[in-house]
This record gives structure tokens, C-alpha cells and sequence, in this order.
């Protein structure tokens, strides 16, 4: 039996997102609450050949690192109708064309919003064929920088996600996320005075 089946039998789901879904979940929920899960790290250590980058040059995307650390985000409860609507949803969005599994974590929101629950959580495996594991900052921005795939720009992917850091948790500081921004900025500056030089073709 799959973890969401085991969830999605109570009636209301809550579906944690660390990635892309903090700034566009696209599916109904009931609410949304920001917070962390305890024992992993998020890292862009997987590849992604659909919605960031292609099959030959796949984007740099984040997954779930088990390690004594946690890792903000925000989880969406859906209840009823929303449940199954979500899943089948998320089994393209995240599974088929993302190459995530699912797992269960204890998310815990911020600021006593409740107690913790269980949570639905999309994560990539080093077993995965599009994973691409460890790399320095600045060799993962220059990833970045250079991909683009069916959703949008993979520095899009990563400002947004920064972004959603500074906006919802200022107080939490994201070495990984926020070295491998300020080392695309910096890539992104070069082009762009390059390119104001003629030296590289818009
Ligand atoms: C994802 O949710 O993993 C992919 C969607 C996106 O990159 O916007």
C-alpha cells in the first residue's frame, strides 16, 4: 500500500511542500500552514529532464536529504473531494514527469499553529536515474543559469524558492539555497554585462 493511500483513508491529507509547491501548489486545499520536518535537509541534488531542464541538460531541483537537520516549507491540507483531485494531480506533476516517491513525515507548523501531523511528502532517491547529487554552489548555479524545460526557467525555480524563504521564514538561514542564489545572480550579472558588451548573443 502506498503512503497516500494509507493518509488519504482519514479523510484529510496533509501534503508538505518544500520545492516548487510552496509558491504554486495548483490544486484546491482546505488551508495551508508554513513550518519544518525534523531529519532532513533540502539540497538541489536531483534532476529534473521535464518541468526545468531536458533530457539533455536536466535542471538542478531540490529533494529531501535524510540528515539531523530540518527543512522549512509548507504543507496544504486537503479534505473530500480535494483528496483524490490532489493525488492524481501531484502522481503526474510530482511522480511521472518529476521522478519523486512518496514518503510520510511529522510536520510541524510554525508558531504553535497546532500540533504536528503526518504529511505526504514527494522526495528523489539517489536511485533515481535523473538524480544528480552533490556539486559545489557555484556548479549547481551554473546548472541553473544554463536550463530551462517545459514549466519555465530553472532560475525561476530557485529565486521563487529563496524568496519564499526571506518572505515566510526571514528567520531561518538556508546556507545551501541562499550560496546557490547569490552564485547564479552573480553568473546571471556576468551574462548580462556580456551581453550589453555584444560580447554574447541575446
Ligand atoms: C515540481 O513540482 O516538482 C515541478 C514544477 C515546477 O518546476 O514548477
Amino acid at each position: 500500500m502506498k503512503p497516500q493511500d494509507v493518509l488519504a483513508g482519514r479523510g484529510s491529507l496533509w501534503i508538505f511542500g518544500y520545492g516548487s509547491l510552496v509558491w504554486k501548489p495548483d490544486f484546491k486545499y482546505r488551508r495551508s500552514e508554513v513550518g519544518h520536518v525534523k531529519g532532513y535537509k533540502r539540497r538541489f541534488w536531483h534532476g529534473d529532464n521535464f518541468h526545468r531542464g531536458d533530457d539533455d541538460l536536466p535542471g538542478r531541483v531540490v529533494t529531501l536529504i535524510e540528515e539531523r537537520d530540518c527543512t522549512w516549507g509548507v504543507a496544504f491540507e486537503v479534505t473530500g473531494a480535494q483528496v483524490a483531485e490532489s493525488l492524481k494531480y501531484l502522481d503526474v506533476r510530482e511522480a511521472v514527469r518529476g521522478g519523486y516517491v512518496t514518503k510520510v513525515v511529522e510536520f510541524h507548523p510554525r508558531g504553535g499553529h497546532g500540533p504536528p501531523v503526518p504529511a505526504l511528502v514527494y522526495i528523489a532517491t539517489p536511485d533515481n536515474p535523473t538524480y544528480l547529487g552533490p556539486a559545489s554552489p557555484d556548479d549547481i548555479a551554473a546548472r541553473i543559469v544554463a536550463c530551462r524545460g517545459k514549466t519555465g526557467h530553472n532560475v525561476e525555480y530557485l529565486l521563487r524558492l529563496a524568496e519564499f524563504m526571506r518572505a515566510s521564514c526571514p528567520e531561518v538561514d538556508d546556507a545551501h539555497l541562499f550560496s546557490i542564489e547569490v552564485a547564479a545572480l552573480a553568473r546571471l550579472s556576468v551574462l548580462l554585462i556580456s551581453q550589453k558588451r555584444g560580447a554574447v548573443p541575446i
